[in-house]
């Protein structure tokens, strides 16, 4: 299982980003800055993007929610404050989901397990969140089946859906892997273009980093800090140059 997981798509690197996050004051610091709450973000939602679960789905404490890819826990932390809910998640990081245990102990199940692998029963959530994590599935179709199959009847999937960094700029939202897997399997959905939030999101990212650059280097994290200029270069481009090459989508599917 171990050796199994050190050869899928970016393991070393998330295990190394989450050991990073449990003990990181900047870096709290920082998503707190960049995306409205700490979250411990790698990708690029904000709380604007979490609020919109909210509003979509009608939430309470009888409710239960799954996130895909959950990291630490801290969203969905966030999601039980505002409603009672249930939460699970899993994320192949191990240090990822020993911290969401320690620091969610009570109403919630965070589990180690792989996307397309792991199994829940039918028809048990309500809502399942995929913050930019849907395309690290080897065959979406059948992800997305799964997905509708752990969902009750009316269940929502939201999910926050990149081009252009770990799967490729399509022409338009109609032509995104994503959307294929929801038609082929009949989950009628909607979708908001949030390519230029997306835009202003990095460059508030950029703000931040730099921000914390000095506290990024007195805790020694100096590294995570390059990573962050690194990654948020593309939104020096006028936005005409990076909407050619990146976008962003919000889905909201709907089980019938
Ligand atoms: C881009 S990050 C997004 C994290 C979080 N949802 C967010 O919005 O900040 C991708 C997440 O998916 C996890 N992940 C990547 N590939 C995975 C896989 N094959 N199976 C399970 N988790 C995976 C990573 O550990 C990481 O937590």
């Amino acid at each position: 299982m171990m050796d199994q997981r050190h050869n899928l798509l970016f393991y070393d690197a998330y295990e190394s980003f989450y050991a990073m996050a449990a003990h990181s004051a900047a870096f709290r610091s920082y998503c707190s800055q960049a995306f409205g709450e700490d979250f411990s973000q790698d990708g690029f939602s904000d709380v604007q993007q979490i609020d919109l679960i909210l509003q979509t789905a009608s939430l309470s404490s009888a409710s239960h929610i799954l996130d895909i890819g959950c990291g630490n826990g801290k969203m969905l932390s966030y999601l039980q404050r505002k409603t009672g809910a249930r939460i699970s998640g899993f994320d192949y990081s191990v240090h990822a989901i020993q911290t969401a245990r320690a620091l969610h102990p009570f109403n919630a199940d965070f589990r180690v397990g792989i996307i397309g692998e792991i199994q829940y029963p039918v028809e048990c959530f309500d809502l399942i969140t995929s913050m930019d994590t849907l395309y690290f599935a080897k065959d979406m179709t059948n992800f997305v089946s799964q997905v509708k199959s752990w969902l009750k009847p009316n269940g929502i999937l939201f999910a926050g859906y990149q081009e252009g960094d770990v799967t490729a700029r399509t022409e338009s939202v109609q032509t995104t892997e994503l959307t294929k897997a929801l038609h082929s399997n009949q989950m009628p959905f909607r979708t908001m273009d949030i390519t230029r939030q997306t835009y202003e999101l990095l460059q508030r990212k950029r703000q931040a980093a730099l921000h914390h650059q000095t506290a990024f280097e007195a805790e020694g994290h100096r590294e995570w800090f390059d990573l962050l200029i690194d990654q948020t270069q593309c939104a020096l481009a006028p936005y005409d140059q990076f909407q050619q090459k990146m976008a962003r989508y919000i889905y909201i599917a709907q089980k019938q």
